[in-house]
């Protein structure tokens, strides 16, 4: 059975669409999904709701995060200045669950000009129903927050 999170979500403009596909996708799943926006395609900031959806996590808030942006690098960065995030970008099914099981990744970042839906929404699934494995892992893991 997969785990249930409770997973905030923000974007900039450029992935509004996808990110409220991805919201309704994972609520129907039985997910908690806190939307923090934007709901308009008005030209914003994607620092302001990558750290934004990043401090909520910290704040533990959020389980887990996914943020998106037109190529999801940028957010990404974003919200990796927030000490506790460890956040990567993903084009594939692979990373996505890669990144729970060996990175402990708290959040996952997607480029909407990059992915389609369909692939999107596959992201999506593998991170949130892969688990971290600690062990050798968490070693690592814990190198990285220092
Ligand atoms: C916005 O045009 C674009 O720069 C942004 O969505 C993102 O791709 C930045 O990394």
């Amino acid at each position: 059975m997969t785990v249930k999170h409770r997973v905030v979500l923000s974007s900039d403009h450029a992935a509004i669409d996808l990110r409220q596909t991805i919201a309704r996708h994972i609520q129907a799943q039985g997910h908690e999904v806190l939307d923090i926006g934007p709901t308009t395609t008005e030209s914003t900031h994607y620092p302001l709701h990558g750290q934004a959806a990043a401090q909520k996590v910290v704040a533990g808030e959020a389980d887990l995060g996914i943020i998106l942006c037109g190529t999801g690098q940028g957010i990404m960065m974003a919200a990796n200045k927030v000490a506790g995030i460890r956040c990567g970008v993903c084009s594939d099914t692979f990373s996505a669950r890669m990144i729970r099981q060996h990175n402990d990744a708290n959040m996952l970042s997607l480029g909407a000009r990059v992915v389609g839906e369909g692939l999107a929404l596959d992201i999506v699934d593998a991170y949130l129903s892969a688990e971290f494995e600690g062990g050798r892992h968490a070693t690592r893991v814990d190198m990285i927050e220092g």
